[in-house]
């Protein structure tokens, strides 16, 4: 009762938007497959409801909450954009997103793919598998590169109906380098684990932990340079597991 009047009072008054503000989802409220824009709706720096979200909403959201550039954030707006399945549509909701296979994706980090259940809503043996290659305090591209990797291995041998489109995987790169680099530190590469362990399993930001809006400009520029390192990173990965099947005595296979 409390959480719904919250989320309601939150959703017509977008004054209430900002980092000590946060609320979970009310009962009429839609959520995302994507951690951090389920979280900023939770603050209110998207409407809480989830719903109709412009581009000027968009990119204000992740201005005002992450310091990412507009242009970025305009950018981000146009693949979101395709999701909605209404012809000329200028707004998206959060649920769109969930429509398998234009951006969601198979091998997800933390939800299960859709052949087995709900790809909007966290699934915390999913997440056990992914934070499991975050092995030491300070998550790098390295680490999240093995556990993007691992993800897709799990997935190949379990869903007969596996499938990574050239646009998922590229997006799938994106998202990784996103946890790392814009809830994290984009010179150093690294993020905090216990922020991004908290930011996944509760979609809220860490304040609380630590975490401070960056006081430097995300942009473009940098989302690249990191989805190379870890395109670059994964496809050492995949080369050496390959050499690693064709020596195997018998059978060798890395599921890739
Ligand atoms: C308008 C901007 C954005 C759009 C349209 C968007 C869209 C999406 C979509 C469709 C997914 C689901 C992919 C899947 O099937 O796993 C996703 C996942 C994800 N997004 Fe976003 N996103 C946006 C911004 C961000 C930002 C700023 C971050 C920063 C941390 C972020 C972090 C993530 C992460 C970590 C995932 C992976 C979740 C998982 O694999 O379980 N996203 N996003």
């Amino acid at each position: 009762m409390k959480v719904a009047f919250l989320s309601a009072l939150v959703a017509v008054n977008p004054a209430m938007a900002g980092f000590d503000t946060w609320s979970p989802p009310g009962p009429y409220d839609v959520r995302a497959p994507c951690p951090m824009l389920n979280t900023l709706a939770n603050h209110g720096f998207l409407p809480h409801d989830g719903k109709d979200i412009s581009r000027e909403v968009t990119a204000n959201a992740l201005f005002d909450a992450l310091n990412i550039n507009k242009t970025l954030g305009s950018f981000l707006f146009d693949f979101a954009i395709k999701t909605n399945p209404k012809p000329n549509a200028t707004a998206f909701s959060l649920n769109d997103l969930g429509n398998h296979n234009v951006l969601e994706h198979d091998a997800s980090l933390s939800r299960s793919d859709a052949y087995f259940g709900n790809v909007l809503t966290f699934n915390q043996s999913v997440f056990d598998e992914t934070r499991s290659y975050w092995t030491s305090e300070t998550i790098d591209i390295q680490m999240a590169a093995n556990a993007r990797m691992a993800r897709i291995r799990t997935s190949k041998a379990t869903n007969p109906t596996y499938k990574l489109s050239e646009l998922g995987t590229a997006f799938s790169f994106g998202e990784s380098v996103a946890y790392v680099v814009v809830l994290g530190n984009k010179n150093s590469g690294t993020a905090n684990r216990s922020w991004v362990e908290y930011f996944f399993e509760h979609e809220q930001l860490p304040l609380h932990l630590g975490w401070r809006r960056s006081a430097e400009l995300f942009e473009a520029i940098d989302l690249n340079r990191y989805t190379d390192e870890m395109e670059n990173l994964t496809n050492v990965a995949v080369q050496e597991a390959a050499r690693a099947a064709s020596r195997a005595p018998r059978g060798g296979h890395f599921g890739w």
